[in-house]
């Protein structure tokens, strides 16, 4: 069934899934700061952290069957500095096989946490994760062969921010719960009773999982927060599963400071930020002179149905997801930055190999078997890059480590949001075009619709046969239906 015969069919459900929209009217709720584990002055004995199952209520009124990691959902966020080696115990407690990457991270593919290193329930898996990277913001989730999208839709992702000399003596607000803020957005369908739910079905593969509730740390939005006057800086991460966002402010413009893999070379105005299930963005909110402001999230309208269907239930395209309220106290005294890093424009003619890689969704029954063969979860369709499903036993590209190489994502159709892992890339055109101004600094992530989005990129570290890196659709039901291929770098 194609997009629109689905959309069709099924206004009826989104209807009675528009009723969970009830929950976000219940008021304001206080914005949950997610427990900061702070590494960065120093690490003492190994960093335990417990993917375990759990109870939780979003703010429906009901307990929910979660996953999390230290925490009853998600996990904590974990502060690291440049130059240390993280001695993670990760030790899977939710009683079925788990992995756990640490996705923006420049690191060996023996230590990845991707698929080829799963977790038996009950073990523990103990990597030493040297940083060498700067200033960035990334994060961890499970990345469980064909269960990647359940398992973090359910509770396994967490943020770790990476600290450098740079970024801790920089003029920008710093204390975290006060002036500094990490905020992870995530969609969530609540059934009648107010539990979570996540159901597959063939439309879900094809479109990717969406629930019609926003949820901000956990909480269902809009959420609330006193703020000392001053600049406040918000840490951003889109951790739906299939959902893009578009965030703005109720008043004025966001200045964005960093991307997936760093800082902007200065600080970029913009109105709206778009932003990919994966992505991460810092924006910093002046609340010198506002009572108040608020973060507005746009889910992504999809087709005019789906529009016309969240403006008649009151969900309009823009909902509030953050409400900063300031009181009389001093905060962030310094003013908007302006130069934050020194960041060469990509040059493509450094270049030496150049891969290409065709995202495709068919019917086709041939890779819809293949898929199911390799270990891919699917509906009736078949996905995969380069005519090929995820096949575990395959490598699909050998790279040279150190060389500078061009990868050009191609598609016909949908948006997808393209990830590789081990390293941070400059985008050199999305759909032939600049990519937004925010989007030209460090990425992993790419847009890609409709034509094809160029990317520069060097690995710097090395990924053996048997630990291959990734590179997927970051629409988690995508990956898990085979849109994804693994590389080797030596
Ligand atoms: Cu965020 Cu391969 O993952
Ligand atoms: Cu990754
Ligand atoms: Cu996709």
């Amino acid at each position: 069934m194609n997009r629109r015969a689905f959309l069709k069919t099924s206004g009826a459900g989104l209807l009675v899934a528009g009723a969970g929209v009830g929950w976000a009217q219940s008021g304001l709720r206080p914005l949950p700061v997610i427990p900061l584990t702070d590494l960065s002055g120093g690490i003492d004995g190994r960093i335990g952290l417990a993917l375990k199952p759990a109870q939780h209520d979003f703010g429906t009124g009901a307990a929910s069957d979660t996953f999390g990691i230290n925490n009853s959902y998600l996990g904590p966020v974990l502060r690291v500095k440049q130059g240390q080696t993280l001695p993670f115990d990760v030790m899977n407690g939710i009683g079925e096989v788990s992995t756990l990457h640490w996705h923006g991270l420049h690191i060996p593919g023996e230590v990845d946490g991707g698929p080829h290193q799963e977790i038996a329930p009950g073990q523990t898996w103990s990597p030493d994760v040297p940083i060498t990277q700067g200033a960035s913001m990334n994060w961890f989730h499970s990345h469980t062969h064909g269960k990647t999208a359940q398992q973090t839709y359910k509770g396994l992702a967490g943020v770790l921010l990476v600290e450098d000399d740079a970024s801790l003596s920089a003029d920008l607000p710093k204390t975290y719960g006060v002036d500094d803020f990490t905020l992870i957005l995530q969609d969530k369908a609540f059934d009648g009773s107010g539990k979570l739910t996540y159901a597959l079905s063939a439309e879900v593969f094809e479109e990717g999982f969406t629930g019609e509730s926003l949820v901000v740390n956990g909480a269902i939005a809009p959420v609330g927060q006193t703020v000392p006057s001053g600049l406040v800086r918000l840490r951003i991460l889109n951790a739906c599963n299939a959902r893009f966002l578009t965030l703005s402010l109720a008043t004025g413009p966001l200045t964005v400071i960093a991307s997936d893999g760093g800082f902007l070379a200065s600080a970029v105005e913009t109105d709206s930020l778009f932003m990919s299930p994966g992505e991460r963005y810092e924006v910093l909110v002046d609340m010198r002179n506002a009572d108040s402001n608020s973060l507005m999230v746009g889910f992504e309208a999809g087709e005019g149905l789906l529009g016309f269907l969240g403006a008649l239930l009151g969900n309009g395209p823009e909902q509030t997801a953050l409400t900063l309220t300031r009181t009389a106290t001093p905060g962030f005294e310094g003013a908007m930055p302006d130069a934050l890093a020194i960041l060469a424009p990509p040059d493509p003619t450094t270049a030496t190999v150049t891969r290409s890689f065709a995202l495709t969704m068919e019917d086709g029954a041939d890779l819809a078997a293949l898929a199911a063969n390799w270990g891919n979860v699917c509906g009736d369709g078949g996905m995969g890059i380069n005519g090929q499903p995820m096949n575990m036993d395959r490598i699909d590209e050998k790279v040279r480590k150190g060389d500078t190489e061009i990868w050009r994502i191609s598609v016909d159709g949908q948006l997808h949001p393209f990830h590789i892992h081990g390293c941070s890339f400059r985008i050199l055109s999305e759909q032939g075009a600049e990519p937004p101004a925010y989007a030209q600094g460090w990425k992993d992530m790419v847009h890609v619709e409709n034509g094809w989005s160029d990317v520069l990129v060097t690995f710097n570290y090395e990924a053996p046969e048997h630990a291959p890196y990734m590179y997927h659709c970051h629409i988690l039901e995508h990956e898990d239906c085979g849109m994804m291929g693994q590389f080797s770098v030596t």
